[in-house]
């Protein structure tokens, strides 16, 4: 056989290997409804391109490695106890100085199934029966704690913990598929985020492929009991935060990497507009006592996720090949699982940048929440809580300086 028939020869099997996928590896397999659309991510122009040279990040205190695993939201309570946590096996644990112990549960029927795993992803399997808290917030009057549950939707626990109790599951009929966030104001209305009726979190890699936009923006009256949809048709709305002052909340569309602002008060009340582009894909949002932003960057965007993002028959393309889930994941993020967190202020504007680059300490931060100068940061994917001091170093943007 001549070189070129073997090169043919080799090209036709890898061809049909690709094709047919017998070892069924490829991003698709199982999900025969797929669809992948366009997503209208900001051009590179439009997008912050500072960085930390310094990845300040890596210098973060680890606490409690391997006490918790993927503690998403950190809260602390009206009396300044915590933090208080939920982890991937869907309880919600309480610090209290000492050692951490259960507070409360959104699953009624929890079993051995939940029991511990060797690795975050482990868990997945098992999120509807064991339940997932994403979205932690404690109502400063009446110190209930208010949770966003993957699985379970709206819920509340009162100071004493135990089980939660349900407050929404579904908006205009439609089932929620994937709660994720929230806010309280004053008055007790929360506002929170359905980022997916499509797709659960245990299938987020798809969402994010798909470029999904069933997600919505709901408000939950305490009065009425009822929830409304203020904004639909999202692209993965993930985040959500109120402004200081409570004439805005500020909220992320994950997969468009985009904050958007929406107005409560005053004449533009009701409407929304762009806060903010990201420089990645972001999750929660927490405002300090500033009035500003914290907003945690799952990972920074990649020159292979715009071109994804753009071009939805690329991004089909690369699906169908036979590469695990997980590994076109980690090429969507880059290669490699890294740390960033950004500030903004109330006015949309970057003020800071904090990095690890490397994902040598700090990495795929899911909330950062700013604390006596100092920014407890969770994450989904890590067994601890990383704890950053503002006063380590100033970042390259704006350099606070110490009035001392
Ligand atoms: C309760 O959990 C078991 C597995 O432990 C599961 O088979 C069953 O469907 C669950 N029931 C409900 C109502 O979710």
């Amino acid at each position: 056989m001549s070189l070129a028939g073997v090169f043919a020869g080799i090209f036709l099997l890898a061809a049909l290997y690709c094709g047919l996928d017998p070892l069924h590896h490829s991003a698709l397999h199982g999900f025969p409804d797929f669809e992948a659309v366009k997503v209208d991510l900001p051009p590179w122009s439009e997008v912050p391109s500072d960085r930390d040279a310094l990845n300040l990040l890596q210098r973060s205190e680890i606490k409690f490695l391997n006490q918790i695993q993927g503690p998403e939201s950190i809260a602390f309570d009206p009396l300044g106890r915590g933090p208080y946590t939920g982890v991937a096996d869907g309880r919600i644990l309480f610090w209290d100085g000492h050692s951490w112990t259960d507070f409360a549960y959104t699953s009624n029927n929890r079993s051995e199934l939940c029991g511990p795993k060797t690795s975050p992803f482990g868990y997945l399997k098992h999120e509807h029966i064991c339940g997932r808290p994403l979205g932690l917030r404690f109502d400063k009057k009446s110190g209930d704690l208010y949770i966003a549950d993957a699985y379970f939707g709206l819920m509340k626990v009162g100071p004493g913990g135990g089980l939660a109790t349900s407050l929404a599951t579904e908006a205009e009929g439609v089932p929620f598929g994937f709660t994720n966030d929230l806010d309280i104001d004053d008055d007790g209305n929360v506002y929170f985020t359905d980022s997916s009726t499509k797709y659960q979190r245990r299938n987020f890699l798809h969402l994010v492929f798909s470029g999904d936009d069933s997600g919505r923006l709901l408000k939950y009256s305490p009065i009425t009991r009822e929830t409304t949809v203020l904004s639909r048709n999202l692209q993965f709305p993930n985040g959500v935060s109120l402004s200081k002052d409570g004439s805005f909340f500020v909220f992320c569309e994950g997969t468009i990497n985009r904050l958007r602002k929406h107005w409560l008060k005053g004449e533009k009340a009701g409407t929304s507009e762009t806060f903010a582009n990201l420089p990645g894909f972001p999750d929660n949002i927490r405002t300090n006592e500033d009035g500003e932003f914290w907003v945690a960057i799952h990972a920074r965007r990649s020159s292979i996720s715009y071109l994804c993002a753009i071009y939805p028959r690329v991004r089909m393309f690369i699906l169908r090949l036979p590469i695990p889930a997980k590994i076109q994941y980690l090429l969507h993020i880059g290669g490699r699982l890294h740390g960033m967190i950004t500030k903004f202020s109330p006015e949309g504007k970057l003020l800071q940048v904090l990095e690890d680059s490397r994902g040598k300490v700090v990495k795929t931060v899911s909330e950062v929440e700013e604390r006596d100068g100092q920014l407890w940061m969770g994450s989904v994917l890590m067994p601890f809580i990383a704890v950053y001091d503002l006063s380590l170093g100033c970042s390259l943007i704006v350099c606070v300086e110490d009035p001392e």
